[in-house]
């Protein structure tokens, strides 16, 4: 059973779908530490509400980025985890911890990359009047939403959309695509190799990566 150790800064309701599927066994892995850069953040509460250890690492305690980043590496390494998860992590990590952990550290960000990185994504859809959106989950490197691409998941924007409206259908099919993703990689269908994703027993479609479209 792969040990999975989940990130968050907010909300927490990926972590949530997270912890459901592996209870109804559809992830191959088990959540065992939540880790949040949030004293404040609703996921701690989910957290606790499954019984799964948490721990708050507060960035603002830390005098520099690398003291924060330090003290999350040292806790990481106790976990010993096959698999890091920033499910709405918002803090932009730095070359040690990431390179460090390359090969196990994803990341689900709520744009179809190399689009949008960064934040307010969703408003620059509808400032844009994009007719399409979805979201990408990828290896972490230490450059921005930038690391290799593993999936995505698309979604069609109507002109009346408003930002609630999809932000809830993004929320919707990151809770289905993240622990199928997720699955994969405990069971060993999807590595990293010299900085390429690898995808074993999963049919693309001729496709480089993992490309869903949702009818939601
Ligand atoms: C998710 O939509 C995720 O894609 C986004 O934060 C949200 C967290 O929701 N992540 C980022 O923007 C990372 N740059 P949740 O706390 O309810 O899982």
């Amino acid at each position: 059973m792969k040990k999975i150790v989940v990130l968050i800064s907010g909300s927490g309701s990926n972590l949530e779908a997270i912890i459901e599927s592996c209870t109804a066994k559809k992830i191959n892995g088990k959540v065992i530490h939540v880790i949040s850069n949030n004293p404040d953040a609703f996921g701690l509460i989910r957290a606790s509400k499954f019984n799964i250890a948490s721990k708050v690492i507060d960035h603002k305690k830390f005098s520099s980025r690398i003291d924060f980043e330090n003290s999350l590496e040292e806790f990481l390494d106790t976990l010993s985890p096959d698999l890091i998860v920033l499910a709405g992590f918002m803090r932009i990590l730095g070359t040690k911890i990431t390179s460090k952990f390359s090969n196990k550290m994803i990341n689900l960000h709520p744009s179809l990359l190399p689009v949008y990185p960064g934040l307010h994504t969703h408003e620059k859809v509808l400032e844009n009047k994009d007719t399409r959106h979805g979201i990408s989950i990828h290896y972490v490197s230490s450059e921005l939403d930038a690391g290799p691409l593993i999936a995505q998941g698309f979604i069609d924007i109507s002109k009346d959309e408003t930002l609630e409206d999809i932000i809830k259908r993004i929320h919707k099919i990151e809770h289905l695509l993240l622990p199928e993703v997720i699955n994969e990689i405990c069971n060993e269908n999807i590595y990293l190799d010299n900085n390429e994703v690898k995808y074993r027993n999963i049919n693309l479609h001729n496709q480089k990566i993992i490309k869903r479209s949702y009818e939601i």
